[in-house]
């Protein structure tokens, strides 16, 4: 039935391009579809979390760090729990990296704390001999962007609807509300911390960098 095909090298090759394209999509499609949907219990970032992203993106941390634990023991035994793909459901744009200078921090949270980060960021060699990390002096003296933080909340919540402001969810409301709940989590990482010239400057109102850098860290579970 088919010998005209196999005579017809033109249009022999569009068969067998249409045969396997439309194998792939059929293995493709179901992920699609899975991608967008939020695993249980997943939280947008609060702003001051968001502002904490943007510095890790802005310092490219993700040129050292992956945030995607794959399913071997290896991995599981050191980081925790494998990643899935409805944890990313929020994450714009995403911070998987593509190499591992330094260890997977997609879960991180769940094993460091504040004051070590606070202590690492300072001067990471101190903290782990030998490590190769930079140091990030700075971030304890630039304040934190809330603007643009508050910018890219409210523009994922009006453009992808990300869920603010629903029940029992994360709170973002006008810019004047984000300050203050900005202001309430960053005192509780505050709290945890010693360096003098953070506590001082939260005292007057400023956020350092390092505060939303930490508040972003301590997110990640
Ligand atoms: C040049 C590569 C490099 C860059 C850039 C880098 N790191 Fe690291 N990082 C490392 C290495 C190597 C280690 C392992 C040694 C150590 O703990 O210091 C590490 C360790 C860490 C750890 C400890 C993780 C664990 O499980 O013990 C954290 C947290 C961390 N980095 C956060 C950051 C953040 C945040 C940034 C951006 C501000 C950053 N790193 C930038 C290389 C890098």
């Amino acid at each position: 039935m088919f010998h005209w095909l196999e005579k017809n090298p033109f249009f022999f090759a569009v068969a067998v391009f249409l045969v396997i394209a439309f194998a792939g999509i059929i293995e493709i499609i179901p992920n699609f579809a899975q991608a967008s949907r939020p695993v249980e219990g997943l939280k947008p970032y609060t702003p001051l979390e968001i502002a904490g992203r943007q510095i890790y993106i802005k310092e490219s941390c993700n040129a050292c760090h992956s945030q995607l634990i794959r399913p071997f023991k290896s991995e599981t035994d050191r980081y925790g729990k494998y990643s899935l793909s409805g944890e990313y459901a929020y994450d714009r744009p995403f911070l998987w990296g593509s190499e591992r200078t330094g260890p997977d921090l997609h879960r991180v949270g769940n094993y460091r704390t504040t004051d070590w980060h606070e202590n690492h960021m300072k001067d990471p060699a101190l903290i782990v001999p030998g490590s190769i990390m930079p140091k990030y002096p700075w971030l304890f003296t630039k304040n934190a962007d809330l603007d643009t933080a508050y910018a890219e909340a409210y523009t994922v919540k009006a453009v992808f609807n990300v869920p603010y402001d629903q029940p029992n969810g994360v709170e973002l409301g006008d810019r004047e509300n984000a300050q203050k709940l900005m202001m309430a989590q960053a005192k509780e990482v505050v709290a945890d911390m010693k360096d003098k010239d953070v506590k001082e400057a939260f005292e007057k109102g400023e956020i350092k960098e390092i505060v939303a850098l930490i508040a972003y860290m301590n997110k990640l579970k």
